[in-house]
């Protein structure tokens, strides 16, 4: 029953040694079998060390050896306390392997000094779930040295996890190396941004910031613990001068990453924002971090406002917040910083924005009209929400969320519009019910009560639509202000036409195809467009890899809906906004393209343009035109135009063939047939092809007779350029 010495080499190479330190002692292994010395009352301990899981038990993990200490004798019900002879403390760390329940007191070991506990740990568990796994846990005891004292091993606790699993306790001179776990450390904010550093690849931890016992941020990261890929700045101004607690997990009290968790006063690491060799320049997108879905399009003050779905701390989608940028032209954006952040109801999923011009919600005040967010927090349930601003720029959310409970589980994705006739708001939700999509139109007086008013039925799958994101507006037929319909669109863009009397839609047309290429998702109309149009953005899946953003926004659109032989269509155009951009022109001439003719844009270069192809077309003609490795072409016989891997029909409007390209350096739109085509492609040309090159193909007589046959480099929309 001796206390068992003895070095253990492979500990004392691993660990740097200084010239004073003492060998390490392996106090107890548990590798025998009995409990050599230590002292076993109660029935959770049994009589000698368990060699791993027992009965009844998730399985044991993490210990050294075969055998460890482990309550678990008659379940979580079996107590009781083993413990070890004396012995006198030498060394100044005490290492050992602690798992199982995670109750103070209750599931524990202990060190003793004149029968007083002066360290203890306990296990990580104390809810359902978790994990049998051993971590690595000391203490530092040098100020105790020279002290007689014993170790024990408690547990206490009789419901779940009421046990504890103890192994290899070492006494060392050499801090032991420390278990990853649950890291607090009070930061005291003297500037306005905390910056967190982001590896992407790097093992993801949860993090919360918790200030005066409130969490006011939580998002998970792939944490840089050495060199940072990029830097998210977290705004902390509203926590200026006081200190709040940063919890991460997994992560070490010594780790890197807290050293790279700096201040400033404006956000760092973004030297040539806005230059980084695949940013759009012609599109939207976040200076750091991941987006999706553009939400809440409003004009607001004087400005529009695009609010999107943002991932401020990571390149990939994850950790829904709103992010909020101005625009005075719905070209030149400026970001402001996120407003709607994760809360208790769930990360912030995609809704709306109205300007509540009569204040009916009274989240205004006298002469200060709302404007308000109608939006998604995507927990359990899944409910609807609102925010407001007086100023559109800082925003608060409504005390009495959420607004609409949960339809079914997943329902999201609000878009409000205010209804004439009725005087009063509509709502459209996506709810998904037994497989079908269905949008749910609701109705309130004020923002806050909502009233289910009907269902549109979008279908079973493959044939269904209306999933997701749906927006819901009036266009006029034909430019006719007096004949106008309403359009349901979803997240595809697929849409119907139809009527609507306040209450309920009805479809005058089945299901008609969206955009024409790929890479276009959940699209979003502008409220309160102030020059009275439909504009319409909508989310670019373009991955920018090794960029510290990801993803962008298509460019504006004006909507228009058309009659054709086929019944009413959709045509799209980049709003008028656009046609103003200043940039240099390169004109190719008017020229009479035969087969063999040279390109008229030899020697122009492009990076982000765009490029403009107009005139009558012979049949038995192809024109072709490659911009920047991406071939673009149009067939006399066929009306088809294929953009990269995209083809479809594009017949001529009014006998011409006109080619509206806008190329950036994620993404590549063709506008064309009097704007009834629409393909927006996601392309990452290569940065050294500048090349605009554009000739017709076909036999004798074949050819084209161009008026307009030019390019415009397009000046950066970003701040600054
Ligand atoms: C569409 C979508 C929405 C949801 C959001 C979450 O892309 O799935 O339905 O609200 O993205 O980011």
């Amino acid at each position: 029953m001796k206390i068992r010495f003895f070095v253990s080499a492979l500990f004392a190479l691993l660990l740097p040694i200084t010239a004073r330190a003492a060998e390490d002692v392996v106090f107890a292994d548990f590798e025998g079998t009995d409990y050599a010395g230590w002292t076993a009352a109660g029935t959770a301990f049994g009589s000698e060390p368990a060699q791993g899981t027992l009965p009844g038990q998730m399985a044991v993990e993490g210990f050294a050896g075969r055998g460890l200490v482990n309550s678990f004798h008659n379940g979580d019900k079996g107590t009781g306390r083993l413990t070890s002879p004396e012995f006198k403390i030498e060394r100044r760390w005490v290492g050992f392997l602690i798992g199982g329940g995670g109750f103070a007191e209750k599931t524990c070991v202990n060190l003793l000094v004149g029968g007083k506990v002066v360290r203890t740990a306990t296990g990580p568990n104390v809810k359902p779930g978790g994990s049998e796994r051993l971590e690595r846990g000391s203490w530092e005891v040098a100020e105790l040295a020279g002290k007689t004292a014993r170790m024990e091993i408690v547990d206490e606790a009789t419901g779940g996890w009421g046990h504890v699993n103890v192994d290899q306790i070492v006494f060392t001179d050499a801090k032991p190396p420390q278990a990853p776990g649950l890291v607090k450390k009070e930061i005291a904010i003297t500037q306005r941004y905390l910056h967190f550093p982001v590896k992407t690849g790097a093992a993801k931890h949860k993090v919360r910031v918790v200030v005066d016992g409130k969490v006011e941020r939580m998002f998970d990261i792939e944490l840089a613990e050495e060199k940072a890929d990029w830097l998210a700045p977290l705004d902390a101004g509203a926590w200026q001068g006081r200190t709040v607690t940063v919890e991460v997990d997994r992560l070490t009290d010594d780790s890197g990453a807290w050293a790279l968790m700096t201040q400033a006063a404006t956000p760092q690491g973004q030297e040539g924002l806005y230059s980084e060799p695949l940013r759009p320049q012609l599109h939207f997108s976040p200076a750091r971090g991941w987006t999706n879905d553009p939400n809440g399009c409003v004009y607001f003050g004087g400005e529009y406002h695009l609010f999107f779905q943002h991932n401020p701390y990571g390149w990939a989608w994850g950790n829904m917040t709103w992010g909020h940028a101005v625009s005075p032209d719905l070209l030149h954006w400026r970001e402001m910083g996120d407003v709607l952040h994760e809360d208790a109801f769930g990360p912030m999923f995609s809704g709306s924005a109205v300007v509540d011009a009569r204040n009916t919600s009274g989240f205004g005040s006298a002469g200060k009209p709302p404007l308000v967010l109608l939006y998604t927090a995507a927990g359990h349930p899944t409910v609807q929400c609102a925010a407001s601003s007086t100023d559109g720029r800082t925003f608060a959310k409504y005390s009495g969320n959420p607004v609409v409970k949960e339809f079914t589980d997943g329902n999201r994705d609000p878009k409000v519009i205010w209804h004439e006739p009725t005087h009063r708001w509509v709502m459209v939700l996506y709810v998904g019910r037994e497989k079908k999509h269905t949008v749910q139109i609701l109705t309130s007086p004020n923002l806050r009560d909502w009233t289910p008013a009907s269902v549109v039925d979008g279908g079973m799958a493959p044939d269904s639509f209306l999933y997701e994101c749906p927006d819901f507006f009036e266009l006029p037929v034909n430019g006719d202000a007096k004949t106008r319909k309403w359009v349901l669109l979803g997240a595809n863009s697929e849409y119907v036409v139809g009527r609507f009397d306040g209450t309920t839609f009805t479809p005058e047309t089945g299901k008609l195809p969206g955009q024409q290429g790929r890479n276009f998702y959940a699209p979003q109309t502008f409220s309160d467009e102030p020059k009275g149009r439909r504009v319409q953005i909508g989310w670019m899946q373009a991955a920018t890899p090794g960029m510290p953003f990801n993803q962008c926004m298509s460019v504006p659109m004006e909507l228009g809906l058309v009659s054709t032989e086929d019944g009413p269509r959709m045509t799209r155009k980049p709003v008028a906004e656009w046609d103003a951009l200043s940039g240099e022109v390169r004109s190719g001439g008017t020229p009479q393209l035969l087969p063999g003719a040279a390109n008229p844009f030899a020697g122009v270069e492009i990076d982000h343009a765009e490029v403009r192809i107009g005139g009558i077309v012979t049949a038995g003609t192809t024109v072709v035109l490659d911009v920047r490795g991406t071939p673009v072409t149009w067939n006399a016989d066929t009306q088809e135009l294929t953009v990269g891997p995209v083809k479809t029909k594009a017949p001529l409007a009014k006998g011409r063939l006109d080619l509206h390209v806008i190329v950036d350096r994620s993404t590549i739109e063709v506008f064309t047939s009097g704007g009834l085509v629409y393909v927006p492609l996601a392309v990452l040309p290569a940065a050294g092809n500048k090349t605009l090159s554009l000739k017709v193909e076909g036999a004798a007589g074949a050819g084209a007779q161009l008026d307009l046959a030019l390019a415009r480099l397009l000046q950066p929309v970003w701040p600054g350029k």
